[in-house]
């Protein structure tokens, strides 16, 4: 029996995770596990209940399971509270961290199916691409010290630091390696070694890793061409190395040519492949409380969970193809639906992948 911390969090988090509780339920029935959920406050909810947005007995659930799934947090209810109190800072950055889990995985796969629904030209979508975005998650200028704000008027200044070091380089560039041996067998680093010192160290450490795979193909770009290239022609890229804020970004982009933020799974992974899985995609507080939000973001999530955390490996790909067949069918959340009168919403999207199991 493994045991599964579930924090919905705020905004949509709530209404998409009842969809990936139903499909794993699902799921366990079908592949003979099982699974125990405990519930618990995370985010903008828990500051409301409790105080804080990562409550202590949050974080001891978590420390007890053997895997953390996540919804999102924040949204505008908490956005005037000092930043350090906030969701996604008091929260969600600590929880990485805690946890030091340093490699996320974003995979962005345009299903056949939805090609219409990707923003670029058919003549560039094509058949549809398959990119991993592999961000690094624990380190770069959102935890690097110092961290400040000072003075008052035209000159008050804040200041936040880039920081990378050669062993937080190296692990996730190694990662980046073996997974494109795994798939394409391409690596496109993403940098700015033209401006930042940081990202000259980065560079310099992913080509000396490289030379332990040297069956790799690697190349570096600029992450101002890679915005640029992504649109251009997506199916260059196989495995997108990226650090934190890069990463955060590019992953944005990324999944918005799938069709919809509301498709973007991801795992966030320690060296003990302990992880925490959540969309890539945050609260929708524009969509939230409408029952429309797309769960599939949710549900691939927790077949990640199924993969990595547990190597669930048929129960996951049994999943996975569950939602590309309920997209086969023509079945559409709002946000991917050409013909947004005919969309469903997201119990009924639940409902279909339960029954495509
Ligand atoms: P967002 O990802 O919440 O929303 C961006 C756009 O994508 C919105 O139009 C939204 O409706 C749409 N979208 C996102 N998920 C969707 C889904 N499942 N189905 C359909 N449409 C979907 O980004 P934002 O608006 O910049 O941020 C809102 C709040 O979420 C902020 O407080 C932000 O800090 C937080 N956030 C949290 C996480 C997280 O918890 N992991 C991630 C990103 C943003
Ligand atoms: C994400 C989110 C988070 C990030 C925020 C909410 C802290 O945008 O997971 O992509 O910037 O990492
Ligand atoms: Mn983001």
């Amino acid at each position: 029996m493994k045991k599964i911390a579930v924090l919905p969090g705020d905004g949509i988090g709530p209404e998409v995770m009842a969809e990936a509780i139903k499909v794993l339920d699902a799921a366990q029935k079908k592949f003979a596990f099982e699974l125990s959920y405990e519930f618990a406050d995370v985010g903008g909810i828990a500051i409301d209940n409790h105080g804080e947005a990562l409550p202590p007995a949050t974080l001891a659930l978590c420390e007890n399971s053997d895997a953390i799934l996540f919804g999102s947090v924040g949204g505008p209810k908490w956005e005037s509270l000092p930043p350090q109190q906030q969701p996604e800072r008091a929260a969600l950055l600590p929880l990485r961290k805690h946890f030091d889990l340093f490699c996320n995985l974003r995979p962005a796969r345009v299903f056949k199916s939805l090609t219409a629904a990707c923003p670029l030209r058919p003549d560039i979508v094509g058949e549809g691409f398959d990119i991993l975005c592999m961000r690094e998650l624990t380190s770069d200028i959102y935890f690097g010290q110092p961290k400040g704000r000072e003075g008052a008027g035209p000159d008050e200044r804040a200041w936040d630091t880039m920081t990378y070091t050669r062993a937080e380089i190296e692990r996730i560039t190694r990662i980046a390696f073996e997974t494109a041996r795994i798939r394409r067998n391409k690596v496109t680093s993403v940098d700015k070694a033209n401006v930042l010192t940081t990202m000259v160290l980065w560079r310099e450490v992913v080509m000396e890793v490289h030379k332990e795979y040297q069956d790799v193909e690697l190349t570096h770009i600029y992450v101002d061409n890679a915005t640029m290239q992504l649109v251009r022609d997506p199916h260059q890229f196989d495995v997108l190395l990226c650090g934190n804020m890069f990463g955060d970004i590019i992953s944005d982009e990324a999944a918005m040519l799938t069709g919809s933020m509301g498709l973007l799974a991801s795992a966030s992974l320690n060296a003990n492949k302990f992880g925490l899985y959540e969309p890539a995609g945050g609260s929708a507080p524009d969509i939230a409380g409408q029952g429309i939000a797309n769960p599939i973001a949710q549900i691939l999530s927790a077949a990640m969970m199924l993969r990595y955390s547990f190597g669930l490996d048929e129960a996951a790909a049994a999943i996975d193809s569950a939602v590309e067949s309920v997209l086969d069918k023509g079945i559409y959340t709002k946000d991917i639906a050409i013909d947004k009168s005919k969309a469903v919403g997201t119990a009924a999207m639940g409902d279909a992948i339960v029954a495509a199991l």
